[in-house]
C-alpha cells in the first residue's frame, strides 16, 4: 500500500473520512492518498486558523521572519527529496522540480526580509481647507486575517510558497488548498512549515477536489481574502462567489512573441522555443504565439524548427524537455487544437505525434486568424506561428486576444520597442527576452482575462494587508 498522506490541521496530521488516489501522469504509478476533506473537516481548519490569528499577528515581524527563514532552510535541504515527488507528481522534468523547491525557499526568504522592512507612514493635514492643517495621519498595514490560497498543478510548490509567505509575515493566517494533482507536493511543502515550529493553526492545508469543495471553502465567511492561480473560468468563478472580499487572481494567457525586422533572429528563436516549450508548455507565462514580420518570417521558422531539433522528448526522471502532459483530457484538448489548425491550412513543421499524454514538440507555420490556435491557451507543446505585415498588425492581433498576461519584443529599436511595449495590453513586456515571471520580487500581474490584482513578493505582502490610519488632531 502507498503512503497516506495527511493535513497538515491545528498543528496535526489529519486524515479524513475520504481519500483520493494519486496516480504519476507520466506512467500511471500510484504515488500515494490525500484526504478528501468533507465541509466539516474545512470547517474545523477554519475555526483553528481563525482562533490562531490573534496570537499570530501579536508576534513582531523579526519572530514571524524567523520561522519562514526555518522553513526555507528545511525545503533547501530537503529540495532533492521534494523535487523527486513534485517530479513524478506533476511530470516535470527532475531538476526543474528541485529548482522549484529551491525557488519557494528564495521567495520565502526574500518575504521575510521584506516583511521586516515594511513601514507605515505619517501624513499631514494641510492641503484642504477648513481646519485640516492641524490634522496629522498615521497609516499603519495590518493584515486581513484568513488567506485561503489555492494553487495549480504546474507549480504546485512556488505558487504555493508565493502566496504563503507573503501573507504570513504580514501577520495573516493561511489555509492551502493544493491542486489535487500536486497535492501531495502542496503537504510536502506544509511538512517544511510544521517542522519549522510555526504554531499551531497559523497554517493548514486542505485537500479534496475543486470541483467537489472548491465553492465550499472559498464562499465560507471565515475567508478574509482568496489568492488564487489557474485557469480562467475558475477563477471568474471565484471573482462570483468572492462577493466583497478582496481577491488576487493569476490566469491563463495568450503571451504573443513578437519579433521584427531587425532583431537578432538566432537568439528570438532560442528564446522562444526555451519560453514556449519548456515543461511541454504548461506555464502561464510560455510564449504562445509568434508573430513575426513578413520580411524575416521564413528565416525565424528555420531556426525555431532547429531549436525545436534539440529538445529531447521523454520521461521527467531523464530530465526530459518535453513530458507527458498532465491528464488525457489535457492532452485530447491539445490534439484538438493541433487539428484545426491543420484542417484550416497552417503547415506543421514535424508530424503531429502522440503517445498517450506525451506530446512531441510542433510548430504550426502560417496560422491565420480563424483558427483556434490563434487565440486558445494550448498549455501544451504546440506554438502556432502567425506572419504579419506591419508592427500595427502585430499589435492588434496581440491586443484582441481575451487575455493579457505578457509579451515580448524582439528587435534592436529600442524607442519602437517602448512604443510597442506601451500598446500592449498585458503586465508585463519582455524587451529581446522569453516572457516569463521572475525575478519573484517584480511585480507580476494580468490584464483583462489574465488576473486581476499584482503578486510579486512586495506587491502580494501589499495586497494581503489593508491600511489603517489613527488620525489625531494637534492642539491648538
Ligand atoms: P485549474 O483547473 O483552474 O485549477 C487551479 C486550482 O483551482 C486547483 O487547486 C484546483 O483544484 C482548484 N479548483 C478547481 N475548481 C475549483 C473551484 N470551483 N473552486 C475553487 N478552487 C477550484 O487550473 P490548473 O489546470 O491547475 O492550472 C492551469 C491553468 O492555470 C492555466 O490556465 C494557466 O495559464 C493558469 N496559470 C496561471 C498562472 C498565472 O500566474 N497567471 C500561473 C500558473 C497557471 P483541483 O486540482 O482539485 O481541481
Ligand atoms: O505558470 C506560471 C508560472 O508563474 C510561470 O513562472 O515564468 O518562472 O516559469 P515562470
Amino acid at each position: 500500500m502507498t503512503k497516506q498522506y495527511k493535513n497538515l490541521v491545528n498543528g496535526e496530521w489529519k486524515l479524513s473520512d475520504n481519500d483520493i488516489k494519486i496516480y504519476a501522469p507520466a506512467n500511471g504509478e500510484e504515488l500515494g492518498s490525500v484526504p478528501a476533506m468533507s465541509q466539516e473537516d474545512v470547517d474545523y481548519v477554519y475555526a483553528t486558523a481563525k482562533a490562531a490569528q490573534p496570537a499570530w499577528r501579536a508576534l513582531s515581524y523579526v519572530e514571524r521572519a524567523a520561522y519562514l527563514h526555518k522553513a526555507a532552510d528545511i525545503l533547501v535541504r530537503d529540495a532533492e527529496k521534494i523535487g523527486a515527488v513534485l517530479s513524478k507528481e506533476v511530470a516535470k522534468g527532475y531538476k526543474a522540480a528541485v529548482s522549484e523547491v529551491v525557488r519557494t525557499a528564495d521567495i520565502i526568504r526574500y518575504a521575510a526580509e521584506e516583511g521586516v522592512r515594511l513601514e507605515g507612514e505619517v501624513l499631514e493635514g494641510g492641503s484642504f481647507e477648513a481646519g485640516s492643517k492641524k490634522k496629522i495621519a498615521i497609516v499603519r498595514r495590518e493584515p486581513l486575517g484568513l488567506v485561503l490560497a489555492i494553487s495549480p498543478f504546474n507549480y504546485p510548490v512556488n505558487l504555493a510558497g508565493s502566496k504563503i509567505a507573503p501573507a504570513l509575515i504580514s501577520g495573516n493566517v493561511v489555509a492551502l488548498k493544493p491542486p489535487t494533482q500536486g497535492s501531495i507536493s502542496g503537504l510536502l511543502l506544509a511538512e517544511a512549515f510544521a517542522e519549522a515550529g510555526l504554531p499551531a493553526g497559523v497554517f493548514s492545508t486542505i485537500t479534496g477536489k475543486g470541483s467537489v469543495i472548491g465553492d465550499y471553502i472559498v464562499e465560507h465567511e471565515a475567508v478574509n481574502f482568496i489568492n488564487f492561480t489557474g485557469s480562467t473560468p475558475i477563477g471568474e468563478r471565484i471573482g462570483k462567489l468572492a462577493g466583497m472580499r478582496p481577491i488576487m487572481l493569476e490566469l491563463g494567457g495568450k503571451d504573443s512573441a513578437i519579433v521584427l525586422e531587425d532583431a537578432n533572429l538566432a537568439k528570438a528563436a532560442k528564446d522562444i522555443v526555451l519560453g514556449g516549450l519548456s515543461y511541454s508548455g504548461q506555464r502561464c507565462t510560455a510564449v504562445k504565439r509568434v508573430l513575426v514580420m513578413d520580411s524575416v518570417a521564413d528565416k525565424l521558422t528555420e531556426l525555431i524548427n532547429a531549436e525545436v531539433a534539440k529538445l529531447s522528448v521523454g520521461m521527467p526522471e531523464d530530465n526530459a524537455d518535453i513530458t507527458p502532459v498532465i491528464d488525457s483530457g489535457s492532452a485530447d484538448y491539445i490534439e484538438g487544437l493541433a487539428k484545426d489548425a491543420e484542417e484550416k491550412g497552417a503547415k506543421a513543421q514535424t508530424e503531429f505525434k502522440r503517445e498517450g499524454n506525451l506530446i512531441w514538440p510542433t510548430i504550426y507555420d502560417n496560422v491565420t486568424t480563424d483558427m483556434r490556435l490563434a487565440w486558445e491557451e494550448p498549455f501544451g507543446p504546440i506554438m502556432p506561428i502567425i506572419r504579419v505585415s506591419s508592427v500595427e498588425e502585430a499589435v492588434k492581433i496581440s491586443n484582441e486576444s481575451e487575455y493579457g498576461l505578457q509579451a515580448s519584443v524582439f528587435t534592436n529599436n529600442f524607442p519602437l520597442a517602448f512604443k510597442i511595449a506601451e500598446q500592449l495590453e498585458v503586465g508585463t513586456v519582455h524587451i529581446n527576452n522569453k516572457t516569463q515571471r521572475g525575478t519573484d520580487n517584480f511585480p507580476f500581474l494580468g490584464a483583462k482575462k489574465s488576473g486581476a490584482g499584482t503578486q510579486g513578493v512586495k506587491y502580494s505582502i501589499e495586497a494581503m494587508t489593508t491600511v489603517k490610519s489613527t488620525v489625531f488632531d494637534i492642539a491648538d
